[in-house]
């Protein structure tokens, strides 16, 4: 068999075989065809369509024809165009003619479409366990660095001091958020669309819940037209994989930023840094570097498979055989930007003396005092115009607000008293003390509740 030629006489032209292709990539679809297949021809046999007998011989031609290609045995060739008539020509070699009976009642345009389900329905529970594990080392860093403090900053300037492990459970926060799309996204990928045939349904007596339970849907679809052309799973895999990517090109841009000499706060694991081929002194981070350019690729995929499911008519395609590299792609470089940045965080060392000093400098207690002078009576934006004063007058004077003596204070002041010098970094953060604030015992609490929600995960609640 190759391409399908039926009533053409003439032989089809090379390059537009190899055009119109999909094998040389939609191979990695082989397992999901073939567990496909299986269910469909136990189905036929269960519903009299074809017999037990040659349900056994075309399942079983269908388990080695998998043990082939597992042992890398098999060729795929550009002539069989795809996935699915490369493993029923090989199927037909197999076993006979009888293998032509698994295509009753069937379509490629619902069987790739359930293909590709099974993919997405895989590779949305392997992004889940990764999203954990990626999330289980963001709380280790955390929990390691309990009590260090960093600068807390808006557009890029110091603004307030934060637990650096509150920092890092503001990315925990972004990745549970993640780990709710994917889980939405998975309950419409959980459709079972096999039944719809070409696009109008199948003329058999086709038990199309039992395919479902056998194949570990939740639900079958309930148009044959949709069922044939939505793509809508993969754009959603692509939107949740998107907005995850830009989640970690954030923590990339900040491991960048703070293994930079500028800010010195961490210093990356050797195992997960680069030596530079011509500078010595040079440590860099072209880890988080390419997960910080990866990133374009995948929403690159999002806007190439929306751009090519655009306007077209129902119901089934060619165009959207294109949905598939993307896909692989996007699922791919997700899974592996999770899994190596765990060992990244995991590994990264937190260079506490540096980010003590960097807490001390630039005013970053201003908001404090302000604070301080409304708790005496004054109004919040008099108090900030007060402290904006005090802070022109230490600049100039090139010191430290510890180092102004009282009198200076009461120049800006007269409610400012001996107890302003018990404003530390530590009074700022632990005043925060409210829900969703960086005080240690609430950093503690959510820390804790962080660690709940791992755990549940990993105890199956
Ligand atoms: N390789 C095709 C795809 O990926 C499979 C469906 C082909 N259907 C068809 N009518 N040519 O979309």
């Amino acid at each position: 068999m190759s391409h399908i030629r039926g009533r053409f006489h003439e032989a089809a032209n090379k390059l537009a075989i190899e055009y119109t292709a999909s094998i040389p990539f939609d191979w990695r679809l082989y397992r999901h065809d073939i567990t496909g297949s299986i269910a469909h021809a136990k189905m036929l046999a269960k519903q009299g369509i074809i017999s037990d007998k040659e349900a056994e011989i075309i399942t079983k031609g269908l388990a080695s024809i998998g043990e082939e290609i597992e042992q890398g045995k098999f060729e795929f060739k550009p002539e069989l165009e795809d996935i699915h008539m490369t493993i029923e020509a090989r199927l037909l070699e197999k076993v006979g003619e009888v293998g032509g009976k698994l295509h009753t009642a069937r379509s490629r345009n619902d069987q790739v479409a359930l293909d590709l389900r099974l993919f997405a329905k895989e590779a949305i529970s392997g992004t889940l366990v990764k999203l954990r594990e990626f999330q289980q080392a963001l709380i280790s860093l955390a929990e390691a660095n309990k009590d260090i403090i960093i600068p807390g900053y808006t557009h890029l300037q110091p603004a307030q001091p934060v637990l650096l492990a509150h920092h890092l459970l503001a990315y925990f926060e972004m990745f549970q958020r993640d780990v709710g799309r994917f889980s939405d996204c998975l309950k419409r990928t959980d459709v079972m669309p096999l039944g719809s045939g070409a696009l109008a349904g199948v003329t058999y007596n086709i038990d199309r819940e039992l395919l479902a339970r056998e194949l570990g849907f939740n639900q079958i679809s309930q148009n044959s037209l949709d069922a044939v052309s939505d793509r809508d799973f993969v754009l959603e895999y692509e939107a949740a994989a998107s907005l995850c990517m830009m989640h970690l090109s954030r923590l990339a841009e900040e491991t960048i930023l703070w293994s930079s000499a500028e800010f010195n706060f961490i210093e990356l694991d050797e195992a997960y840094a680069t030596a530079s081929s011509i500078m010595p002194q040079k440590k860099n981070p072209d880890v988080a570097e390419l997960a910080r350019g990866k990133t374009g690729r995948v929403y690159g995929e999002l806007m190439a498979l929306l751009t090519t499911m655009k306007a077209l008519p129902l119901s089934y395609n060619r165009d959207m055989q294109e949905d598939k590299e993307g896909f692989f792609d996007t699922v791919d470089t997700l899974l592996s930007t999770l899994e190596v940045f765990a060992g990244m965080v995991k590994t990264l060392r937190v260079k506490a003396e540096n980010t003590g000093r960097a807490v001390e400098q630039g005013y970053i207690l201003a908001t404090d005092l302000a604070d301080y002078l409304v708790k005496k009576g004054e109004p919040f934006r008099t108090a900030h115009d007060i402290v904006a004063r005090l802070v022109s007058y230490a600049m100039e004077k090139d010191k430290p607000f510890s180092e102004l003596s009282l009198a200076e204070y009461r120049d800006f002041s007269p409610l400012f008293e001996e107890d302003v010098y018990s404003i530390t970094v530590e009074s700022s953060i632990a005043a925060r003390n409210i829900i969703g604030g960086t005080a240690p015992k609430q950093v503690e609490r959510a820390l804790a509740t962080a660690q709940k929600i791992i755990g549940d995960i990993k105890g199956g609640k």
